[in-house]
């Protein structure tokens, strides 16, 4: 949306956790984001995330090989070499599911309610699920985008009790005030906040007071137009 020149800011690492709800584009769009900063980026996908990824992308066999569309990197790049990691997620054992494991924070893009259910509730027998509960315990930032409508009273009263544990809830819910023009815009809205939830220094999406700036200049343009 903008072509503003992206901040710098020191190496960080983060964890993007992907599940079976709708909008696997925003994780592709969070992780090339984080990648094309330099950032060091940890994967882990479920089971129905790997579904998902296949029908809304077209993206499957997934393999530490095999991450290119979904980070967007060059095919002559190996994935390593950009510091991303797919981790196994039936494996509680991985690095992601000890707090020893340090980093920046971990976005959940999209969440299902049934992990959104299992992360409530302590439940940890994929990595997924452990990771998460690791950022509780250990005071990582953890960011739940939540991807299911209409909610019923189980999936808000798991969204409170993980609120109240320390987790940001960030339903993939984009705002229109920008005035999108495409889908890519829609993406980069949501990404951009989920850039924001992590302290990721970004210029992915225009922000409010940007446009503010700029409805006052083209307001002035036309005035000075019109003599
Ligand atoms: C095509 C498709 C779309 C789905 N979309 C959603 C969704 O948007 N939100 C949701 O909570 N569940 C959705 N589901 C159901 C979840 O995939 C299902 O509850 C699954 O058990 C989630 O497992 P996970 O949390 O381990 O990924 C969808 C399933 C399919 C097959």
């Amino acid at each position: 949306m903008t072509s503003a020149p992206t901040p710098i800011q020191p190496r960080r690492r983060h964890v993007v956790g992907i599940t079976g709800a709708s909008g696997a584009v925003y994780a592709q769009r969070l992780i090339t984001e984080l990648v094309r900063l330099g950032h060091e980026t940890h994967i882990v996908i479920t089971r129905y995330g790997r579904r998902l990824l296949h029908d809304e992308l077209g993206i499957e066999h997934l393999s530490n090989d095999t991450l290119h569309r979904l980070a967007g990197i060059p095919e002559h790049d190996h994935p390593r070499t950009h510091d991303i990691y797919l981790h196994p997620a039936s494996d509680v054992g991985a690095s992601l599911g000890s707090g020893s494991f340090r980093h920046d924070g971990m976005v959940i893009v999209p969440c299902s309610s049934n992990s959104l259910g299992a992360i409530a509730s302590g439940y940890g027998d994929e990595l997924l699920t452990r990771a998460a509960a690791v950022c509780l315990k250990e005071k990582f930032p953890l960011v739940i985008a939540h991807r299911e409508a209409p909610l019923n009273r189980i999936d808000l009263r798991n969204m409170m009790e993980l609120h109240d544990a320390g987790a940001i809830i960030c339903p993939t819910n984009p705002g229109f005030y920008l005035h999108p023009r495409s889908v890519d815009d829609i993406v980069d809205f949501m990404t951009a906040r989920l850039l924001d939830c992590i302290g990721v220094q970004h210029s992915v999406s225009k922000r409010w007071d940007q446009e503010l700036a700029d409805q006052h200049a083209a307001k002035s343009a036309r005035r000075s137009e019109g003599g």
